[in-house]
């Protein structure tokens, strides 16, 4: 039998809808949630993702500034627009739009954004926070898979959970949320990648199996466990001269094979994407009140 289909679009329209109402409460008392976008380059990519977020935070009522430097301007320019944004009392959050010119360094500017604006959740405090289990802004993709999960009804207590991938952005900090105790969490995890000795061991294993790695179809029906719950966190662009894009988006899972043998799995696209952008209004909310002790 197929697989349950996790319905990424229809899980980030109610968490959009828990922030609208938060929102709505936070202007009650006067707190009107703002977030910035700090953008570097100006390339049609960059764009479209910064038009995506605008849409996303007026949907749910959340002020929304684009602070854009040009490619060419020194580091110290956008240093100075993020410490801007750090003092003014009217912007809850910051994010860095990805990418940005390798003459700038990446890690000097994310930890120049206040921990307490920094709604990407990839500060070094925010991180240290995640890793020790304490309440923290964490980063957005890994913290919507918990929210998949559960909200499709499975339970993710006692469960062994393999991650494929180990990356700053996804594989870490999910690694930390699923062995939290409490709520949406209480795993057992394995998390593997390229230096892994036979791979396909460990994620036969498992009960709930999470691919970010960005290799195309990468986990095949061999590798996964009758049963399994799989998220695929992949987006892959594949040529495709029939779309009219000229390519279509793949996940790192083989989805029509491995969909026969798992219980549940995301698709790609409207599985693990549109969730990210939920959870970073959520963060927003969360800055928000954080910032004015509610
Ligand atoms: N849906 C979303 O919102 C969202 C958000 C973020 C990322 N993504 C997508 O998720 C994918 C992963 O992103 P990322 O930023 O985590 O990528 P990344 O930084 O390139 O990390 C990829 C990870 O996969 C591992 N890996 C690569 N080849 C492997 C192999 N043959 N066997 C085992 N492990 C292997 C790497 O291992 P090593 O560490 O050993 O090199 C690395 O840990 C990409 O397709 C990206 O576009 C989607």
């Amino acid at each position: 039998m197929s697989a349950n289909i996790i319905d990424g679009n229809s899980i980030a329209a109610q968490i959009q809808e828990e922030v609208a109402r938060e929102v709505q409460r936070l202007k009650q008392k006067q707190i009107h949630p703002c977030l910035a976008v700090v953008a570097v380059r100006k390339d049609g990519v960059s764009e479209c993702y910064v038009g995506n977020k605008d849409r996303v935070c007026e949907a749910a009522g959340i002020r929304f500034l684009k602070v854009e430097v040009n490619a060419g301007a020194p580091e110290q320019a956008l240093l100075d627009e993020i410490d801007k944004l750090n003092q003014d009392p009217n912007v809850h959050g910051i994010l860095l739009q990805l990418p940005i010119p390798h003459s700038m360094n990446q890690e000097r500017i994310v930890e120049r954004i206040s921990p307490r604006k920094d709604v990407d959740g990839f500060h070094p405090e925010n991180i240290g926070k995640l890793l020790m289990g304490l309440d923290c802004l964490a980063p957005c993709t890994a913290s919507g898979i918990p929210e998949l999960i559960t909200r499709s009804g499975i339970n993710m207590a006692g469960k062994h959970a393999v991650i494929v991938g180990r990356s700053n952005l996804v594989g870490k900090p999910l690694m930390n949320l699923l062995i939290r105790k409490g709520d949406k969490a209480n795993c057992t995890v394995t998390c593997c990648h390229s230096g892994t000795d036979h791979l396909a061991n460990h994620t036969r294993q498992a009960d709930i199996l999470i691919a970010a790695i960005g290799v195309p179809h990468f986990v095949t029906v061999g590798m996964v466990k009758e049963g399994a719950t799989v998220i695929d966190v992949g987006i892959n662009r594949l040529d495709d001269l029939e779309h009219s894009l000229g390519y279509r988006l793949v996940g790192d899972v083989d989805y029509e094979e491995v969909r026969e043998v798992a219980d549940n799995i995301t698709p790609v696209p409207g599985g693990v994407g549109p969730i990210s952008v939920a959870m970073m209004i959520r963060n927003t909310v969360k800055a928000a009140r954080l910032q004015t002790f509610l």
